[in-house]
Order: C-alpha cells, then structure tokens, then sequence
C-alpha cells in the first residue's frame, strides 16, 4: 500500500545510479544506441543515444510519455531489434558481432519476456504454453514437463496447468505468461507494460510477484510502465523523454512501522540523495487488519 510518492527534482543520473558495481555482473550495457524508422520520405528518431547499465540482480523501471521510446528500447534490449547506430552487450556478449542464428538462441536462452496483452496461445494448455520455450534447449519431455511445473508453482497457478488461457482471470493468465518468460531461466526478464491491461489489485498482485522474483531469486527484471506506483517499487527508475534519457534516479523506500499512520515531514530531515524517488509506505492500519 503505497501512501504517497515524492519526487526530488530530476536533473540528470544520480551518483548511485552511475556508480560502478565492482561486485556485480553487467547484464545490459549499451552505448549511444539509436533507432531510426523510415516513414516514406519521414525519419523517425524513436532513440537518440542511449546508454545504460543494468546489473545483475537489479529491479529496474523505465518511465516516459507515450512515444519516448520505451518499447523501441525494450525491443533491441530483447533482441526482437537491431538499433540503427550504437552498441549493446548483454551478459557480456556483444550483440552486433552475432549470427542471426546464434542471437535467436541468445534470446531464447537468456530472456523471458511479459508482454501488455499475454500474448499466450489461446488454443494450448497452460502446461504447454509454458513448456514451448523449452522445446529448443534439448530437455527430455519429462524434464520439460516438471520443470513448467515448478514455475507454474513458482506463480501460484499450480492448480490450473490444464486450463486453458481463455479459462483464467486477466491476472493469471500474466502469470502464466511470467511463468513461461522463467521457463528457461533467463539472466534477464523483459516485461512491456505488464500491469497495462489488468485492474489496480491485479496489477499490484503482478508486481508483488516480480518483487519476489527479484527479491528471492536475484532476477534482473526491467519493466516499462506508465504508472508511477508501480514504478517506484523498482529499485532504479530510467526516465526516457524524446529517445534519450532524461533521468536515472534510484529509489528509496521507507516503511512506517505497525500502527504508525506515517508523516512523511517526519522523514524529511533523513540523508536521502538527490535526485532520489522517495516513496513512503505506512505501516498496517487496524482497518487493514481487520479487510
Ligand atoms: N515500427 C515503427 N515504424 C515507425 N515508427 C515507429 C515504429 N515503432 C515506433 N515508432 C515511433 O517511434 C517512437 C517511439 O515509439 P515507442 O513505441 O518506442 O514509444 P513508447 O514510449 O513505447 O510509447 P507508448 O507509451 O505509447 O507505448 C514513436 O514516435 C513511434 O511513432
Ligand atoms: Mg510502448
């Protein structure tokens, strides 16, 4: 339940959002990426220079208004395009330099995606939405089979495996779609607007399930969205704006203890850096107790 949210000014990257992290794995490392769609005689400037470090274990949301460029660079992130100018390495591969065939394995191998509308196959099984991802990576059907157990558990959907998609709520079948995006054991989970097409508690149930994975399991997740509840539980918000990066800002969460209704002057005086997102959480009401 988050109360409110405050925002420092957004003046540029934050020194600990630009730090280097000598311990952890880079994960995503692009330099001055751009992307240029032609439209007849028109170019499109979709990306004008992005560069970024995402690192292993990081729980990153990226924000803009509506054409900034977010799903452009969320498609190159996952391989699904190339950019026009510019560099990306994932997991330490540098991506120019591959084989069509080789970068499809890559992908495959090293990224879940979650998408706005499920994208799921309508006419399979649960079960067997979750096990197509496997089919390339030369496990026994056996081992297919459990191993889309364990993630369909993993999301909580371990009593639906023989539904249909068409036969689940909104939430759940975004489950099933993360559940299929952990098949292979992906570095690095993609989501799109995840939380776009279900209603506020669903969404924030999604989002609580991220937080897990990221939490208990050390998944790199990036995730677009428009709202900014959503995106101040991320650890690390990139704000895009016209294709080039207009804030890198970590966040800062404060939690109210038990019965503590929270004011957030009271936290005001704390050291928080600049260029931080703040976001206040207030501790449970007996209201909430008694829901
Ligand atoms: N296939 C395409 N051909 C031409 N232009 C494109 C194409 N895809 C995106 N664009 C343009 O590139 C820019 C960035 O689009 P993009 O889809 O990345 O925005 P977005 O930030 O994801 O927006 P939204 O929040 O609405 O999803 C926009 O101006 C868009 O019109
Ligand atoms: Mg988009």
């Amino acid at each position: 339940m988050l109360a409110s949210i405050q925002e420092a000014a957004t003046t540029g990257p934050t020194e600990a959002a630009l730090a280097p992290h000598p311990d952890r794995k880079c994960i995503i490392d692009t330099h001055e990426l751009r992307k240029v769609y032609q439209m007849g005689e028109m170019e499109v400037h979709a990306l004008r220079g992005v560069s970024i470090q995402i690192y292993e274990g990081e729980m990153v949301a990226i924000v803009g208004p509506s054409g900034s460029g977010k799903s452009t660079l969320m498609a190159i992130l996952g391989i699904l395009d190339v950019p026009s100018a510019g560099k990306y390495m994932l997991d330490g591969i540098e991506i120019q330099q591959m084989h069509e065939d080789d970068l499809a394995l890559i992908r495959n191998d090293r990224i879940g995606f979650v998408f706005q509308k499920f994208n799921l196959l309508s006419r399979s099984t649960v079960l067997d939405n979750v096990i197509l991802p496997m089919i390339y990576r030369g496990l026994s059907k056996n081992d297919r089979i459990d191993r889309a157990k364990q993630v369909l558990e993993m999301v909580g959907l371990g009593d639906r495996i023989h539904h249909k998609p068409t036969e689940l709520s909104g939430g759940q079948q975004q489950r099933v779609a993360i559940a299929r995006a952990l098949a292979n054991d992906p570095a690095l989970v993609l989501a799109d607007e995840p939380t776009g097409n279900l209603d506020t508690k669903t969404g924030e149930q999604i989002m609580e399930l991220f937080h897990k994975l990221n939490k208990e399991q050390g998944i790199t997740i990036v995730i677009v969205t428009h709202d900014p509840e959503v995106a101040a539980q991320a650890d690390r918000i990139i704000s895009l704006r016209d294709g080039l990066i207009e804030a890198d800002q970590t966040t800062i969460q404060h939690k109210f203890p038990e019965g503590d209704e929270g004011d957030i002057d009271e936290i005001a005086n704390e050291d928080i850096p600049e260029n931080a997102v703040l976001t206040v959480e207030k501790g449970p009401t007996d209201a909430d107790k008694t829901e």
